[in-house]
């Protein structure tokens, strides 16, 4: 029996509810009145980017006299990659940044202030001065509410433009014609309805894909549905090896802990009570970027200086006081407060490094469009934006306050092409059958009643457990070729999965199931790519290969997945621009 699908025609469809959906969404509609729609697993507000706590990087020079400038915030951004973000992508990052934050500020954005009313800066980790000379405040916050207060802000942009919301709708296949995409195919969590958004243009916004780890600051959403779907129908994944590990994430719950934190002056000490970061990284210490510091907290737990012996060290913000954590980082008082029973004020927080960020992911130009290889050929019709996309202007780590400022740029970019874009196409047909194949998987797991299936559960407790143990902040070759067997044998138990639920009204067990592939898919790169690499660069840190190998390593990854789930590799190279590579010092 064919399922029932409802059938709907706009001009535009965002998957994805989060910063950069909602970004691009909003100028869509405001720029050429399109019918615009938003499908969104999350009502949009409670999407992840709401966690994002520290702040949005901009060179604005608020605090004097330290002045800033974008050719500053682009330096430290290229450095802080380990010299592979495409330089030319930065650049439009940092420039733009500047004009976005007071957009935003515009837009009703609740910004903290200085004494005289300027937006407020703080530091934040690998920003500089003068390229590298000392630390800047740069970071643009709304006390650790920065995310949150951005969603807000574009989701009142999309209701004044009248974008359209299908709030609980799970993507489950990206419709393509050949080299066109032609819509999305979503099932609506509440009535287990299939819809088919048949559409002029597209964008995928749909966030990272943290939890195929066991210990992340990623809400269970996060769950890599974007890059997956793309990656089965062709599309190559870019540069999955470099996963960013938060270096202050609460000790075995993940719950990131700002940065923002040490941009005040807290700073990290181990079990002797020293601040350890002093000998890693001289200049910088704790503000040192993520991947240097979370080889050093990690170092200092291998070499037995965890506090009471155990898998963390401590965050000491005590010296802040109370008015400075109740005022600019309330969210993470309540946080230890509420999870672990401690006040900051006055005893340090128990901090491990905690899976955070993808720099990898849809690879797409500077307007978002979607690209299919290494010679730049355009997926027609298809954009990417935020966490899920790969522009790439993070390179092999991202440095602090650049995620919520990607996806504002590249979001606001990706919306006002797509806006040129459909405002000039015509809608196409549908190809035959569009809804066969995912509505042929959703049934396969809601029907398996084999005996020997296993459930979701089973697979992803294995799959984090691997990927925490094996894929981490340092990695090996013999690491990496266990983690690779048994992502390769969860995937083929994958194909017998079953779930309890039979139903189709809110079937969430349905949904796990399904998002549980899409991270085997994300896994299944990310370990290929990190095997594939061997050099040291950035978040990708191989014990067997120490030293960054620019001769033979700089340039991208594009992962391909075959028919017989084999992943092929090729490579493109890195647009460097202003900046040549050069050993990093903090
Ligand atoms: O530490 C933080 O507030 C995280 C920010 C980010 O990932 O950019």
């Amino acid at each position: 029996m064919r399922p029932r699908i409802e059938l709907h025609e706009r001009d535009a469809i965002v998957v994805g509810g989060g910063g950069a959906g909602l970004a691009a969404a909003g100028y869509l509609a405001k720029h050429q009145n399109l019918q615009t729609a938003v499908i969104s697993k999350l009502y949009p507000t409670r999407s992840h980017t709401g966690t994002a706590q520290g702040g949005i990087g901009a060179s604005l020079g608020n605090i004097d006299p330290e002045g800033d400038s974008w050719e500053w915030h682009m330096f430290d951004t290229v450095k802080g990659g380990d010299y592979l973000a495409d330089q030319d992508g930065v650049e439009v990052l940092c420039r733009e940044a500047v004009e976005m934050v007071y957009e935003l500020e515009h837009m009703g954005l609740p910004f903290s202030r200085t004494p005289d009313g300027r937006i407020a800066q703080r530091r934040f980790g690998g920003h500089t001065r003068d390229f590298g000379e000392a630390p800047v405040r740069r970071s643009c916050y709304a006390a650790d509410r920065t995310g949150h207060m951005i969603l807000q802000t574009f989701y009142q942009q999309c209701i004044k433009h009248n974008v359209e919301f299908y709030d609980e709708y799970l993507a489950v296949d990206v419709i393509m014609d050949g080299g066109r995409c032609r819509g999305v195919l979503a099932l609506e969590i509440h009535s287990g309805d299939l819809h088919l958004f048949h559409a002029k243009a597209v964008l995928f916004a749909t966030g990272g894909f943290g939890r195929m780890f066991e210990i992340t600051s990623n809400a269970v959403t996060l769950t890599g549905d974007g890059p997956a779907l793309l990656w089965r129908r062709g599309v190559p994944l870019q540069d999955m090896e470099f996963f960013q590990f938060h270096p202050t994430g609460i000790y075995k719950l993940g719950i990131l802990i700002t940065e923002g934190v040490r941009g005040e002056g807290g700073v990290l000490r181990n079990n002797e009570g020293e601040r350890f970061m002093e000998r890693y990284a001289p200049n910088m210490k704790d503000l040192a970027s993520r991947d240097v510091v979370a080889r050093a907290i990690h170092s200092e737990l291998r070499a037995g200086r965890g506090i009471d012996g155990k898998g963390y060290v401590n965050l000491d913000a005590t010296n802040l006081g109370a008015e400075i954590i109740e005022k600019r980082l309330p969210d993470i008082a309540d946080f230890t407060r509420t999870y672990l029973g401690i006040d900051p004020v006055t005893v340090p927080i128990p901090v491990q490094p905690t899976a955070h960020y993808a720099m990898g992911g849809i690879p797409t130009d500077l307007h978002g469009r979607v690209l299919l290889d290494a010679k730049g050929s355009v997926a027609e019709g298809l954009y990417a934006a935020g966490e899920c996309a790969c522009v790439s202007v993070h390179g092999a780590n991202r440095l602090g306050t650049n995620s919520l400022l990607d996806l504002v740029v590249f979001g606001r970019r990706a919306g006002l092409h797509m806006a040129q874009y459909a405002a000039g196409a015509d809608i196409g047909d549908l190809p035959p059958e569009p809804e066969a194949e995912a509505a042929a998987l959703l049934s396969r797991i809601r029907n398996n009643n084999k005996g020997g299936g296993e459930r979701a559960a089973t697979i992803r407790d294995e799959m984090q457990a691997i990927m925490t143990k094996d894929v981490s902040v340092f990695r090996t070759a013999e690491q990496l070729g266990e983690a690779r067997a048994k992502i390769s044998e969860l995937r083929v138990r994958y194909k017998d999965v079953r779930i309890d639920d039979k139903g189709k009204i809110f079937n969430l067990d349905l949904m796990e199931a399904f998002e549980l592939g899409c991270l085997l898919d994300c896994a299944h790169a990310t370990v290929s790519s990190a095997e594939n690499r061997t050099e040291s660069r950035g978040a990708h840190y191989r014990e067997d290969y120490p030293d960054r190998d620019d001769n033979e390593w700089l340039k991208h990854t594009l992962a391909y997945l075959k028919a017989d789930d084999r992943v092929e590799f090729d490579y493109k190279p890195v647009s460097i621009t202003r900046f040549e590579p050069k050993e990093r010092v903090y």
